[in-house]
């Protein structure tokens, strides 16, 4: 399988395809760092700027990243492993989950036009919560992130990322 992933791309430069899911996955790096620098209060916050990096992590994930890794582009260029292949379900739930929370997350701009409030916060302990959640799997789909501030949203982002990258992402050198 893996051959012959390689071998159809083998030679080839970067493809568009890789080309755009890289950047579309760094657009969202940038997104992430914007977000956690208004959380830490190393950035003013600014409600359209909170809310525009949070629509970048919402479109750029759900279909449109499913659609990013198309059938025999694994391999060579890419660090994507061959395994989206055989467990297409499981990339597509983490792709979905990853755009529930961003939508969730750039609604609580709305309601929060000048600054960062009160219920946005964690609540202190609840970032223990999220990393027990973190390892028990299904616990944190079936959670309501509608009920969920927005700094605890936030985690569970960055934990969606580092869930699929875990098992989907190879390091090349
Ligand atoms: C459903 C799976 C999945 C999710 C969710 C996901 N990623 Fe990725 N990401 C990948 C895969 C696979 C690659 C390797 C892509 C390639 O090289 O073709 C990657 C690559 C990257 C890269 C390297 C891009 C480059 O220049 O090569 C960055 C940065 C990144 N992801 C950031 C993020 C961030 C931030 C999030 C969360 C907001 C996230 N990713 C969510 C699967 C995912």
């Amino acid at each position: 399988m893996t051959g012959v992933a390689g071998t159809a791309l083998s030679g080839t430069a970067v493809t568009p395809v890789v080309a755009e899911r890289q950047a579309a996955m760094k657009a969202m790096a940038d997104a992430a760092k914007t977000i956690s620098g208004i959380f830490d209060g190393k950035l003013a916050y600014d409600a359209a700027t909170f809310k525009a990096a949070a629509e970048t992590i919402r479109h750029r994930s759900g279909k449109a990243m499913v659609e990013s890794f198309p059938g025999g582009s694994f391999g060579a260029s890419s660090a994507a492993k061959v395994e989206i292949e055989q467990s297409r379900e499981e990339f597509t739930a983490l792709a979905r989950h990853l755009q529930d929370l961003a939508a969730e997350l750039s609604l609580a701009a709305d309601n929060a036009p000048d600054g960062i409030t009160e219920s946005m916060r964690m609540a202190p302990g609840m970032a223990m919560g999220s990393s027990l959640l973190g390892k028990r799997a299904g616990v944190a789909a079936e959670a309501d992130p509608s009920k969920m501030p927005a700094e605890h949203l936030f985690h569970l982002i960055l934990q969606e990322c580092t869930n699929c990258h875990a098992k989907f992402r190879e390091k090349r050198q």
